[in-house]
Formats: structure tokens, C-alpha cells, sequence
């Protein structure tokens, strides 16, 4: 069975809970699967600012930070952040740009890839976010596996997003369990499609590359 990573940031815990549930899905597919945080840059003074951040920082010190040999050793990869100013975090960000040594070396390519997120209001870039995930999956040349409308809860009201599971800020409120039905879903599809790729990685891996 397929290795998937569920690799996130999360400052205040929401992409942490989508983040669970996606691993969730992935498991009930039968994947192998490792829920890793990429590390807080923020400085201290920052993190003081909101309550939430650093309870978040101190709930999650059992979560293991990712590094590149987790990124080798997926099949998978389901990256989530929350939205920032429309697009991804910087944190998430960093954790990419020091994957360059394996793209180079083609250790990220023909592997299956989804994106989700979380943002603070219903239309506040969620879609613009995943698709920036999408276009590093691109230069790694990644599978892409958006959940599109390939289940009945992608056309509930309360999820709906073709490109990846979103999250609006709860508030106080309850997260309506369509949103991690949904997140499962696209946990799910990701480790399938991740199993039939392995069995064929050789098949389309480009001749000067195969092993
Ligand atoms: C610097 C900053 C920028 C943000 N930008 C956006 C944004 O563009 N759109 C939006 O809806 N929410 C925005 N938010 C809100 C977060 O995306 C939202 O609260 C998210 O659920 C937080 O996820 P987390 O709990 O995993 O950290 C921003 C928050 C911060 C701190």
C-alpha cells in the first residue's frame, strides 16, 4: 500500500484538524501514512500576540516536523496551510523551497499530490491557495489529485470545492462534519490514486530515469 505524508502549518489549529482527517481517509484506503507540522518560524513576540497560537504551538509538540526524507519517502503528498494574504504560508513555503536538492535529483516527481486549506471567511482566496500548492506539485511534476466532484459530499453546500477541502473559520461554532467528510474523501482518493501509481512508477517514469 501506498506511503502518503500529510504535511502542514497550522498556527491556530484549524489546517491541523482538516490535516487528521485527511491522514484518516488515507488510512481507511489502507495507506501508510505520517501527519508531519513543518516548523514555526515566527518569532516569539509574534506567536504572544494570539491566545490560540501558541496553546496550538504547545497541543502539538507530539506532531514530528517533516524533512526531506519523509518527502522521499512518500508515494503521497497532501500539503494544507491557512490562507495568508491569498496564498500560501510562509512557513509551508520555507519547508518547499528546501526541497530543491531532491527535484533536482527527480525524487519528487510521479507522485500523487492534493492540496487543502483554511481561511478566516467563505471566500477569502481559499481556491487561489490550493492552486499555488497545485503549482509546486507542477514544477515537481507531481500527479495532481484535486477531489473534484468524484464523491456525493463534494456536492454538499457546505463543501463544494472541486480543488481542495477548505475550511471557514469556526468562530466559536461547530465545523460542519461535511468539511472532514470531505477532507477523508480527499485523504481517501489521494492514497488510492497513490497505489496505482506506485505499481506503475516505472512505466511512466521517463527512460533516463529509471532505475
Ligand atoms: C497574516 C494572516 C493573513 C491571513 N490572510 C487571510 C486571507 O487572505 N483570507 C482569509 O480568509 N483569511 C486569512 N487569514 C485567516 C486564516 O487563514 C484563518 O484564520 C485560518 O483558518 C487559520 O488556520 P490555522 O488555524 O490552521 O492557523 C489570515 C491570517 C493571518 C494571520
Amino acid at each position: 500500500m501506498a506511503n502518503v505524508a500529510v504535511i502542514y502549518y497550522s498556527s491556530t489549529g484549524n489546517t491541523y484538524e482538516l490535516a487528521k482527517a485527511i491522514e484518516a481517509g488515507a488510512q481507511a484506503a489502507g495507506a501508510t501514512t505520517r501527519l508531519l507540522k513543518v516548523r514555526e518560524l515566527a518569532p516569539d513576540e509574534a506567536i504572544a500576540t494570539n491566545e490560540g497560537w501558541g496553546k496550538h504551538i504547545a497541543a502539538t509538540q507530539h506532531v514530528p516536523e517533516a524533512t526531506n526524507a519523509d518527502l522521499e519517502w512518500a508515494d503521497a503528498y497532501a500539503f494544507g496551510t491557512p490562507t495568508r494574504f491569498g496564498t500560501i504560508s510562509a512557513q509551508l513555503k520555507q519547508f518547499i523551497d528546501g526541497s530543491g536538492g531532491l527535484w533536482f535529483a527527480g525524487k519528487l516527481a510521479n507522485k500523487a499530490a492534493t492540496g487543502f486549506t483554511g481561511a478566516a471567511s467563505t471566500h477569502g482566496g481559499q481556491e487561489g491557495t490550493v492552486q499555488d500548492l497545485h503549482k509546486v506539485f507542477t514544477h515537481w511534476g507531481c500527479i495532481l489529485v484535486p477531489p473534484g466532484y468524484t464523491d456525493a459530499i463534494q456536492f454538499d453546500p457546505a463543501n463544494g470545492n472541486p480543488y481542495g477541502v477548505s475550511l471557514g473559520d469556526p468562530r466559536g461554532g461547530e465545523v460542519p462534519d461535511a468539511i472532514f467528510a470531505a477532507a477523508r474523501w480527499q485523504g481517501e482518493r489521494l492514497a488510492r490514486v497513490a497505489d496505482v501509481l506506485a505499481m506503475h512508477r516505472d512505466a511512466i517514469a521517463a527512460p533516463a530515469t529509471k532505475a
